[in-house]
């Protein structure tokens, strides 16, 4: 594959990576890493264990709840024909590792960011290789390291929040860090006036500052996008601080935000996250989810009384 898979439209939004909500285009569309053929081969050979498969249902205020499956022995072209029709949401994490083909694309797209964005240089990658059904939708949340979404098929929208007080408090990020709270945040419909608004299509990217909160539906087509975390050495320093100030806090020690300290005093506690990690002082409280259901059979939904989730509408 030859070079330049980034391009930003114009200088300011290669200046605003990671400082304000961005999108650019990607050239990973000029591979066959995507089609059917290609994801259904995929969706048999990743690790059965490497499978995030969900279904979301919400309420009124568009607040989620969410039912977990497994991926079961169908052949692949099934599995994929199941996500198609329903409202399944899947993502096949450590993609760089069991699709090396894509291993070497995601390579060759960083390269060619940190070429373009001054001062980006991972320390590492990981990519979710992620099909979701035509109405399947990612509630509020906020990932702690950076990302990049490149969207590869159908149309999706992201609605990007500030990673101010109100939108992504600091406790709550301390709270995840210490696996305390998944990355669900509490949302409000009028949390939308603060939120910018990309309309993703095939060739596409999207990125945003580190912990901005972000929601996603889906258009009313097939989806697949590649979800890419990076952790910088900026990152790193600021999730450990994030991590020293939530063990502080719960020990009653004042403590001031992770953002509005010095980098000096950032990098001081980040260091104290490294022996404080090690001392396992709180038990993790994210819970694995139980599996209600079997991808491509709904029966064992129905038998438990819960809402089918390979029915369309
Ligand atoms: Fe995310």
């Amino acid at each position: 594959m030859s070079a330049g898979l980034i391009q930003f439209s114009d200088e300011q939004s290669r200046r605003d990576f990671n400082r304000k909500p961005t999108a650019f285009t990607h050239g990973l569309l000029g591979t066959d890493l995507f089609t059917d053929a290609a994801l259904a081969e995929q969706l048999e050979r990743h690790p059965a264990e490497l499978f995030d498969i969900n279904v979301f249902h919400y309420d009124k205020e568009g607040r989620a709840k969410l039912q977990t499956g497994t991926k079961g022995r169908r052949p692949g072209d099934e599995l994929l024909g199941a996500v198609k029709q329903g409202k399944v949401w899947i993502q096949m994490r450590r993609i760089q590792d069991h699709y090396p083909r894509l291993g070497e694309v995601i390579q060759q797209a960083f390269s060619d960011l940190g070429q373009q964005v001054g001062g980006l240089r991972p320390i590492d990658v990981t990519g979710q290789l992620i099909l979701s059904a035509p109405s399947a939708s990612v509630p509020y949340h906020a990932d702690p390291p950076g990302v990049v979404l490149f969207h590869l098929r159908g149309e999706k929208r992201i609605w990007i929040y500030p990673p101010d007080e109100t939108h992504m408090p600091c406790r709550a990020m301390e709270q995840i860090l210490l696996e305390q709270q998944t990355e669900d945040l509490p949302y409000r419909r009028d949390m939308d006036a603060a939120a910018t608004v990309i309309d993703l299509k095939p060739g596409m990217a999207a990125a945003w500052p580190l912990h901005a909160p972000h929601r996603i539906e889906n258009q009313g087509s097939f989806n697949v996008s590649l979800s890419c975390d990076y952790q910088t050495w900026g990152s790193r320093i600021t999730n450990g601080a994030h991590y020293a100030n939530g063990i502080m806090r719960r020990m009653g020690a004042p403590v001031r935000s992770a953002e509005e300290i010095s980098v000096a005093a950032r990098t001081m506690l980040w260091g104290a996250s490294l022996g404080l990690r090690r001392l396992k002082l709180i038990r993790s409280r994210v819970m694995s989810y139980e599996r209600t259901f079997e991808l491509g059979d709904a029966a064992p939904v129905a038998s438990c009384g819960l809402i089918d989730p390979l029915a369309t509408g």
